[in-house]
């Protein structure tokens, strides 16, 4: 979907379908929605009146203007609800957009006109207006379709009844009467492209299932992402890992055909200043638990447990496109958890790459493995800050449901900034203490360094509290995205599925620590 501004009035806009919104509570609508009441004689306020639609966030109606409507060559004219004004967010514009791009394309529209939603009420600048508007319609009508057949067998197509598979939005135009805006509106819908896209090649990694997706395809795909987006990319095979004795990466690939690969992806911006940011992702292309095999219900989804891995990426990419001057590293330790003769088992003790030694408890607890090798890496960057996401427990799934992703550090100011940048962009963060008078027997080993799993109570902390061993004496702070990387059910700009979770909230983040001028 292209998507660009143009000066002029949206009544008289080229496009098949036009979008306005309409403020909760609002009787009279001022603006672009008052231009097209106005060329529709009054439709809107009649709608309005009749209590039928009342702005709620996410509402829809749909108008078809008469043939004598004024100046209108549109075939329909779609109303959004964007809630209270005093409600008004950012995220509020994205979900508004995503429920109006998604609806527009189920309908068949092949172009949408559209006004810039909530720029001038509640704060918001015509440029973070503009770039909310393309992340959440990007968002919301992108799908994974390169695994739907074009035969005669099947559903034939990308839904269930097989008829939308041919519907596209080709083209969205933000539609501004106020000329002087339209510099800062395009670079708003610029960055919102770049944040989108980047997150939907996270989801589509994301998706793609085991045997399609192993960590040599991953790596591969981390190494074409960062040709085309600018960034350095080294991929290091299971001898490199080897030679750096990365021995818990190992241990949880030994049981699998397919070897291990550490990606390591570098934006190194030449006008950048300060030590790097290190972001560590978790990338198991498949999950079974290993040894400590999982029930067999549900398991196909642990297909999803790279998505860690592929937010870091997606981050990086945004971060390279977005030219944001600050020096960033992605570190991805990717394996695939599998049981057999040559698996880890429950006993084994394993040494990690700064000499620690880690007795494995269960084989399922195998994400903070392969990040200790990632976070030992991580060190001889002397990151300013080292932040790594990980679909790590089911406990924080327990703890948080799907609302956030479990924050815990060994720093407040890391925790404080990733918590700024969830709000920002609606990726948010909620945090667990690491105490360790209270929580560090939970990993305490008789015979090694520590233990791998501590057991039901408090998981999502007990995989926190080892991840801090290996984080040392860096700023650092783990994500828990277990309950946010896949989706159950649509939402406004988040369609069902892999959510791409954190690659916006990394690269706020990142973005962060650029020195402001
Ligand atoms: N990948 C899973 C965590 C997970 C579970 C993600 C459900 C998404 C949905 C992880 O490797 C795992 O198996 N964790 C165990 C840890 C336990 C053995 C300490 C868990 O949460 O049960
Ligand atoms: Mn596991
Ligand atoms: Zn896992």
């Amino acid at each position: 979907m292209e998507i660009n501004a143009l000066a002029g009035r949206l009544p008289e806009a080229a496009a098949d379908t036009l979008v306005v919104n309409l403020l909760q509570g609002v009787a009279h609508p001022g603006g672009a929605t008052r231009a097209v009441d106005e060329a529709l004689g009054g439709a809107i306020s009649r709608l309005i009146a009749s209590g039928d639609f009342t702005g709620k966030p996410n509402q829809t109606a749909l108008l078809y203007p008469a043939a004598d409507a004024a100046g209108v060559t549109a075939t329909r004219v779609l109303l959004v609800g964007l809630g209270k004004g005093d409600d008004l967010t950012l995220d509020r514009v994205r979900q508004a957009a995503g429920t109006a791009a998604r609806r527009a394309r189920d309908l068949g529209a092949r172009s949408v006109a559209t006004v810039l939603h909530g720029a001038g009420a509640a704060g918001l600048s015509a440029g973070a207006a503009a770039q909310a508007l393309a992340e959440g319609s990007l968002l919301a009508v992108h799908r994974f379709d390169e695994l739907k057949g074009t035969g005669t067998g099947g559903a034939g197509g990308a839904s269930e009844d097989g008829e939308d598979a041919g519907r596209h939005l080709q083209r969205l135009t933000v539609v501004e009467l106020d000329e002087a805006k339209l510099p800062e509106i395009a670079a708003g819908l610029r960055r919102g492209v770049i944040l989108a896209e980047s997150a939907v090649f996270a989801r589509d990694l994301t998706t793609r299932p085991g045997n399609i997706l192993s960590p040599r395809v991953l790596a591969a795909a981390a190494e074409e992402m960062a040709g085309a987006a600018g960034l350095r990319c080294t991929v290091l095979g299971p001898e490199e890992i080897a030679e750096l004795k990365m021995g818990a990466l190992l241990g949880v690939a030994q049981g699998s055909a397919e070897p291990a690969r550490f990606v390591v992806v570098e934006h190194a911006p030449e006008d950048a200043d300060g030590p790097p940011i290190v972001l560590c992702g978790k990338a198991i292309t498949f999950d079974s638990g290993g040894i400590s095999i999982k029930p067999s219900e549900g398991m196909w989804a642990m297909k999803d447990d790279m998505a860690g891995g592929a937010a870091v990426l997606g981050a990086l990419r945004a971060l390279s496109l977005l030219g944001v001057r600050r020096r960033a590293v992605a570190l991805v330790a990717s394996a695939e958890n599998m049981p057999s003769g040559t698996a880890i088992r429950p006993g084994d003790v394993l040494r990690a790459m700064d000499g620690q030694t880690i007795e494995i408890i269960s084989t399922d607890a195998e994400g903070r493995l392969v990040l200790a090798d990632a976070l030992a890496y991580g060190q001889r960057y002397s990151p300013a800050a080292m932040v790594d996401a990980a679909t790590l427990t089911g406990g924080v799934i327990t703890a948080l449901g799907h609302g956030a992703a479990g924050v815990m550090g060994n720093d407040a100011d890391v925790v404080n900034r990733l918590r700024a940048a969830g709000d920002a962009t609606g990726e948010r963060v909620w945090e667990l203490p690491l105490w360790d008078d209270a929580y560090k027997r939970a990993i305490r080993s008789d015979i090694a360094d520590m233990k791998n799993s501590g057991g039901r109570a408090a998981s999502a902390i007990a995989g926190g509290m080892f991840l801090k061993q290996f984080a040392r004496k860096t700023p650092w702070a783990h994500l828990d995205i277990a309950g946010m990387s896949w989706a159950d059910a649509d939402s406004p700009y988040r369609p069902k599925g892999a959510t791409g979770y954190g690659v916006r909230l990394l690269a706020e983040f990142v973005a962060g620590y650029v020195a402001a001028d």
